[in-house]
């Protein structure tokens, strides 16, 4: 049987990944590689819903990318590339938006987060309209199944709905995506706020991957835990050190009760530095080949357009067929 087909997408950011983004989603890609036909896109369009910095965006794209890439997601195997490369998108983006109801677009919560924290005049019309976008994005290529954390779930209801809803009025045409519960996830908490989970929006308590190792270290040996001593999993009375032990856990693939026996006895300075050295040794490979692809931009380049060469085979054969059933 033909491996089903996997879509994720990620902004580019201002500076680079954070451990919440690679424990809980970015692994998971590479993961899916091995099962999966993978289409993995750094998705650019969505970020001008807020404005961005002309070359700041096109810096952050390409220093995503290589992260992509540095991390395991291999070319050769799954098809990497930028949004904004794929005309495509955009042009079922229009057709979606058309069949999207105006109050079904109200209701999606993350609108109502993100414009709620700005000024009227600052919320642009693309914020209002992700969605459909983000449903072109996933329909486009035939996408059987979506990882999704929670915070997308809602967005991804809707994209099934616009996918049945074009099927029931112009014919079968796209592929119902199903959300994917990824297995080998974990949920990151904020080192100085450990109820809070890690983001990029709060930067002090960020572990983000392209830091310098020593630095690291130190962010994490100042992580917030309590005053008590003993190393146990216990998230509601114990978050800080919980966190940390569900980071050592996800980084080195030992379950929390054999880390709970191996700390017995141990206080948290111990658990802080070992934590620090785990991180240390994983990001230093990687940092490097980080490097190596920025280094390079004729190869990055070159990986990028083959990316978005094999993405527009796929995408413009179902862009022609919704236009002709559209009536275009
Ligand atoms: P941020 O919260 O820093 O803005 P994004 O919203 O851009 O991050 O998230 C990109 C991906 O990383 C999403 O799949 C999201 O679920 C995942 N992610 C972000 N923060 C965390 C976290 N603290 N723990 C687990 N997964 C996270
Ligand atoms: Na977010």
């Amino acid at each position: 049987a033909p491996r089903q087909r996997v879509f994720s997408g990620i902004q580019p950011t201002a500076g680079s990944f954070h451990l919440g983004n690679y424990l809980g989603a970015l692994r998971n890609w590479i993961a899916l590689q091995d099962t999966h036909d993978a289409f993995y896109c750094v998705v650019d369009l969505h970020s001008i819903t807020i404005a961005k910095d002309p070359e700041e965006l096109r810096s952050n794209t390409r220093y995503a990318a290589a992260q992509l890439l540095a991390m395991g997601i291999d070319p050769e195997r799954s098809t990497l590339f930028v949004q904004s490369h794929v005309a495509e998108h955009t042009r079922l983006s229009w057709v979606l938006e058309c069949l999207t109801g105006y109050g079904e677009a109200a209701r999606m919560t993350q609108f109502k987060d993100k414009s709620a924290r700005q000024a009227e005049e600052h919320v642009s019309v693309g914020l209002f309209t992700y969605p459909a976008l983000m449903a072109a994005d996933i329909l486009l290529y035939r996408t059987d199944v979506v990882p999704v954390g929670e915070d997308q779930r809602q967005h991804l209801e809707l994209s099934r709905t616009l996918a049945q809803r074009f099927n029931s009025r112009f014919g079968e045409t796209f592929v119902v995506p199903d959300a994917h519960i990824p297995q080998d996830t974990a949920r990151i908490f904020d080192l100085q706020d450990p109820d809070s989970k890690m983001s990029k929006s709060v930067p002090s308590g960020l572990i983000e991957l392209m830091e310098e190792p020593k630095r690291m270290a130190k962010r994490v040996r100042s992580a917030v835990t309590d005053s008590g001593r003993e190393i146990h999993y216990d998230p509601e009375n114990k978050a800080g050190v919980s966190n940390l032990l569900v980071i050592h856990s996800a980084m080195t693939g030992r379950s929390i009760a054999d880390l709970e026996a191996a700390y017995e006895g141990r206080g948290y300075g111990d658990l802080k530095k070992d934590l620090g050295q785990i991180l240390g040794d994983f990001v230093t490979p990687f940092q490097e080949r980080v490097r190596t692809y920025l280094d390079d931009p004729a190869e990055l380049d070159k990986i990028l357009r083959r990316g978005a060469e094999h993405a527009r085979e796929v995408a413009s054969e179902t862009v022609r067929t919704v236009f002709d059933r559209v009536g275009f």
